[in-house]
């Protein structure tokens, strides 16, 4: 097993002498190289980082880091045991063969200006031309200037109409010079939202309901000085007075000023300045934020990594619910949308398990009341970091312009409707059906809240008020209907200001009344005849056992059944630390005992369904997200095997799926069930569980007409009817909106003639 560094280990960014890359020097970084060693322990960490020119990882800590040096640093390196990996010989000459490029691609006149890199100037001058192209849609301003004096700008992009009711979203790019591709990003999702606008459906719908703003360039000084100078520059461009240079922007902000992850070394990258908002740049775009009473929503876009990075930064607290479970979901939603464009893996985790930073920009923006990220955009790794291909502009670009749309699909409305128990789609037989529907209040509050409810028989939707229940909750119960009958619904409402709701934005949901009888429950308490293995396993450790688990970062501490305490688990002993037990070197596989599916007894119509509830994680350690664990079915007692889903979905958490069996193949009395585990990368973390396996037969015994519940539908039942309605009896409210009428009647006839 490779020994797996957790994140929370890496220690605060200590600061190397920076034997100086001066960058003022005609080709500053010759004789330079990027090396990778992997540190052992803290003093190890100091020594390299003294000896280091210059840090060119992201993070620092035990483990593998990246640096840059020289031959007399590297030689230092090698005299520390150290074994040096280069990852890139000739540093200056990646930087001139970069300059080339872009000169190349500037005369060449079939690429379109998100092909190449751009100057400050024409980066602003490309805002100021959307402007002119777009006035309806897009306005600049000039929102504060840097310490040099040079203007820090804004785009404003929304649908013509009154906006001042509109959530707004707000996205920055280049708090660090190097990151070129941040205002790339930021100036290629201004393009795309002004000329989509009127072409593109979504892209209209979501304009008319929000603002985007954008500021491409928050460090116009430092980033001036990466195009003039020093290519791999990061702070802003303050004289520190000592001979030193620059505040790194992103540790100024207001929170946790001064904090682990920042230093106090005016010559470190990452010094947090004399105070908090010291910078012009910083408060300019604080007074820009604190301005803007509408503002909900914040990304902070930086390279390299690929990551997507939620509060806090600073320290291993999480934030407070419901706000972390929003961010953990929306983030891993924000990964999957990003990464069906161009395949790229932007892997979601709270910024802190990167590394603790200390005042940071969406950490304060968070404190203020918005839902904020950073984002490290291309590549992932640190070859070739900072100065990733013009090439891969456009495709970064497209990649997340789907992110942002998500975003603003998000926080489009001034209250964030949201079905917390998820989707409903069934009720039961003769049971009323609790709807429950969360508020969230971005820029307003609900003024009145109903479900709108169609049952199949009748024409039109009725309205059921919801009950406040405190806490942006709301409720309201569906009257009960016989099984084999339908529904359809969807919740609207109105907002204080007068802003209409809905949910789901368009359509209704459907709901289908059933009876559920559960067949077999099989908790994992006992041994119901499991076979661990099968042909093909080879892991070496992790393996499929039934026990009460021990909890670790990956691994459930406690089983999913109310009742009991054992479920089936890859070694559910923690084993000390994160990844000691995990599965490692290959596949362990856990099959079920025979079990029936068929349909028997006396239903009129009726299905199998296969429930269990799974754990899985493999989004932590050193290779996060390499493996997949897929679970399959096999309806002829193991000969062959179809997958019904290949879990890789990292919820750390007790996950219950359900499905309909003959989706996948045809329900026999002789089922079987496999989940196979697995680990391909040696460096990944691999931990999964399963309990509470359920065969759910669902349907109707009883057509909704036969009232008598004799098994056919006949004159009987009709008398039967007409004496619910004589007697005003609520079963006879076969369209549920509280009278009991002819339309009723007639509903009964429609079922009656539907048997
Ligand atoms: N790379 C950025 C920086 O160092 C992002 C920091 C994100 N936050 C964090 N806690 N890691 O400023
Ligand atoms: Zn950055």
């Amino acid at each position: 097993m490779r020994p797996i560094i957790a994140s929370a280990a890496l220690t605060a960014l200590s600061m190397p002498a920076l034997a100086q890359i001066d960058g003022d020097a005609q080709r500053p970084y010759e004789g330079f190289r990027i090396v990778q060693v992997v540190v052992q322990d803290q003093d190890q960490l100091d020594a390299v980082l003294d000896e280091a020119d210059m840090l060119w990882s992201h993070g620092v800590g035990v483990g593998p880091i990246e640096l840059v040096v020289d031959d007399a640093s590297l030689e230092a390196l090698r005299d520390m045991g150290l074994a040096p990996l280069t990852l890139v010989e000739d540093l200056q000459g990646i930087i001139d063969a970069e300059r080339a490029e872009i000169e190349r691609r500037n005369i060449q006149l079939d690429l379109t200006w998100f092909e190449n890199y751009h100057p400050y100037d024409q980066i602003h001058a490309y805002h100021n031309e959307l402007v002119n192209d777009f006035p309806n849609l897009a306005s600049v301003s000039t929102i504060g200037q840097s310490i040099e004096g040079r203007d820090i700008i804004a785009t404003e992009i929304t649908g013509p109409g009154d906006a001042s009711g509109r959530p707004v979203v707000f996205f920055n790019g280049c708090q660090h010079a190097r990151e070129w591709i941040s205002p790339a990003t930021v100036t290629y999702v201004a393009d795309r939202l002004c000329n989509l606008y009127g072409t593109d459906a979504r892209v209209t719908q979501l304009l008319d309901k929000v603002v985007v703003k954008i500021v491409p360039i928050v460090n116009p000084d430092g980033y001036v000085y990466t195009w003039t100078n020093n290519r791999f520059w990061r702070k802003n461009r303050r004289d520190n007075g000592n001979g030193t240079r620059g505040v790194d922007l992103n540790r100024n902000w207001d929170i946790n000023f001064g904090g682990a992850g920042a230093s106090n070394d005016p010559n470190s990258d990452i010094y947090h300045g004399p105070f908090a908002f010291s910078e012009p740049e910083t408060v300019t775009v604080r007074d820009y934020v604190l301005a803007d009473e509408n503002m909900v929503a914040h990304v902070d876009f930086h390279s390299y990594s690929q990551l997507i990075l939620y509060p806090w930064g600073y320290a291993d607290i999480r934030v407070p619910e419901p706000d972390y479970s929003f961010f953990v979901a929306f983030s891993q939603l924000l990964s999957d949308t990003i990464r069906s464009v161009h395949g790229e893996f932007y892997t979601p985790q709270q910024g802190i398990d990167l590394y603790p930073a200390s005042g940071v920009a969406p950490d304060w923006t968070y404190s203020q009341g918005l839902k904020s990220w950073t984002i490290e955009l291309r590549p992932n790794s640190a070859n070739p970091g900072f100065d990733l291909p013009p090439g891969e502009i456009l495709p970064t670009g497209e990649e997340n312009f789907e992110g942002v749309l998500e975003i603003l699909d998000r926080f489009k409305d001034p209250v964030l409707l949201s079905f917390p128990d998820g989707r409903i789609d069934t009720a039961f037989d003769l049971e009323p059906t609790a709807i429950r529907v969360q508020a969230d209040s971005l820029t307003d509050d609900v003024e009145s809240l109903n479900v709108r409810v169609r049952p199949d028989v009748s024409g039109g939707f009725i309205t059921l008020p919801m009950s406040d229940m405190g806490g942006g909750l709301y409720h309201v119960y569906v009257p009960a209907l016989s099984c084999g009958r339908s529904f359809e619904f969807f919740v609207e409402g109105e907002t204080t200001g007068g802003a209409a709701l809905r949910l789901p934005a368009v359509g209704d949901l459907g709901v289908s009344v059933i009876s559920q009888e559960i067949t077999l429950e099989d908790d994992a308490e006992t041994d119901l005849g499991w076979t661990v293995g099968a042909q093909g396993d080879t892991a070496s450790s992790g393996v499929w056992n039934r026990m009460n688990p021990q909890g670790t970062a990956a691994q459930p501490e406690d089983d999913n059944s109310s009742a009991g305490v054992n479920c089936w688990v890859t070694d559910g002993a923690s084993g000390g630390g994160l990844g000691a037990r995990d599965v490692d070197g290959g596949a362990t596989t856990l099959t079920s005992p025979a079990f029936d599916a068929s349909v028997s007894g006396d239903w009129l119509f009726a299905d199998a369904f296969l429930s269990y509830a799974r754990w899985y994680s493999n989004d932590q350690g050193a290779s996060p997200n390499s493996d997949n664990m897929p679970v399959l079915v096999s309806n002829d007692g193991g000969n062959s095997w179809i997958e019904l889903e290949d879990v890789t979905e990292n919820a750390n958490a007790w996950v219950e799926k359900t499905f309909r069996v003959a989706d996948f193949v045809a329900p026999s009395a002789d089922m079987r069930l496999r989940v196979v585990a697995r680990d391909d990368d040696p460096g990944s973390i691999v931990e999964a569980a399963i309990d509470d396996i359920r065969v759910l037969i669902r349907g109707c015994a009883f057509h909704p007409s036969d009232l008598n519940r004799d098994g056919t539908t006949d004159a009987s039942d009709f008398f039967a009817y007409l004496d619910l309605f004589a007697a005003g009896d609520s079963g006879a409210d076969l369209d549920i909106n509280g009278t009991i009428d002819a339309s009723d009647f007639f509903a009964f006839l429609d079922l009656f003639a539907d048997a």
